[in-house]
């Protein structure tokens, strides 16, 4: 009919009174990669818990590779690789030994497993640390040993859920590479992640999902679109500066400018790119305000959630209070 391979149609999952999905609708075509983008608690784990089998849903129906998950788990199973937000490798194995063992899991003969791990150590820069146990890695060699172990058997559907959190930018920036040819060799992604940056890079189309419900989605050129495209942002060296730069500010854009009072950065939406960059310059520059940091950027998650929800992420709230 359709030659989406992962599709869920009204999911729900609730926890004691906590409805942690509540009628999410997805669908991937093949070769593709879904971002599913929320905050903490919205529902993304829940969600890649119940498409991969490890969590039988409450309402709706998901089918993977052209199986129910509810009625043929175990032909789901056999197609899928999971890479989950809590990592699977054991601690006190080495790395080799982990991925030797993932394969044996998939009744992989002693010695196809054997040649798999290694191949998969070399591609993901872990065979100098393939004989240390996995405790003794870093948090970027244990999320690539993680990978590593989802792709023991060659999945042709993957999901990944929040592959880069907790990653420094290098570290991130490895994996995002390592995607992006999993992806060029035609495997069909489903990707959880709390980067607006992250889904922008590597999703073909995103799916914003808050308490348990999908909130928007689209490309990630329409979703800030939707936002309002770019912003100007920059700090300023203390807080008795920001009257007079939020009115310099507000005088060329016509936006009231947010203040993150903490680190002093005051920021707006801009519509005439680079020009509205000299525009504020210049009004600062005649205000006797010094900027650092001064530039363009595109809208992150936050604002996108702002703008879509009337409120902050739960985290910054949290922080904010
Ligand atoms: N096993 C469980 N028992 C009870 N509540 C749960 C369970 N798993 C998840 N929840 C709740 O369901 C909601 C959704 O959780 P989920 O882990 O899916 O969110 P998430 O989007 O993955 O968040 P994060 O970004 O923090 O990983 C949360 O309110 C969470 O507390
Ligand atoms: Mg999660």
């Amino acid at each position: 009919m359709t030659d989406n391979v992962i599709i869920a149609e009204g999911l729900v999952k609730r926890f004691g009174k906590v409805q942690a999905v509540n009628g999410v609708d997805l669908a991937v075509p093949a070769g593709t990669v879904l971002s599913v983008l929320g905050p903490n608690g919205a529902g993304k784990t829940t969600t890649v818990r119940m498409l991969t089998t490890l969590l039988r849903p409450d309402g709706g129906r998901a089918v993977v590779g052209g199986h129910d998950v509810a009625r043929e788990p175990d032909a789901v199973r056999k197609i899928i690789g999971l890479s989950g937000q809590y990592a699977a490798v054991d601690e006190y194995l080495t790395g080799r030994e982990n991925l030797d063992m993932f394969g044996r899991l998939y009744h992989l003969p002693a010695r196809a497993a054997r040649e798999r791990a290694a191949e998969l150590l070399a591609r993901f820069r872990l065979t100098e640390a393939a004989d240390r146990p996995a405790k003794t890695y870093s948090g970027g060699m244990r999320r690539r040993l993680d990978l590593a172990a989802a792709l023991v058997i060659r999945p042709r559907i993957l999901f990944l859920d929040e592959p880069t959190t907790g990653l420094d930018p290098r570290s991130r920036l490895g994996m995002w590479e390592v995607i992006r040819e999993l992806v060029h060799e035609g495997t069909t992604l489903l990707l959880t992640t709390q980067y607006l940056e992250e889904a922008d890079e590597l999703a073909d189309e995103i799916v914003i999902i808050d308490h348990g419900e999908v909130i928007a989605q689209g490309t990630s050129d329409r979703l800030k679109a939707q936002v309002g495209g770019e912003r100007i942002s920059f700090t300023v060296g203390s807080a008795a500066m920001i009257p007079k730069a939020s009115s310099a500010v507000l005088a060329v854009t016509d936006a009231t400018p947010e203040i993150d009072q903490e680190t002093l950065t005051v920021s707006a939406p801009v519509a005439g790119g680079t020009r509205s960059l000299v525009a504020v310059v210049n009004a600062l520059d005649a205000a006797g305000i010094e900027a650092h940091d001064l530039g363009l950027r595109r809208p992150t998650l936050d604002e996108v959630f702002l703008s879509l929800t009337g409120r902050r992420t739960e985290d910054e709230q949290e922080e904010r209070d």
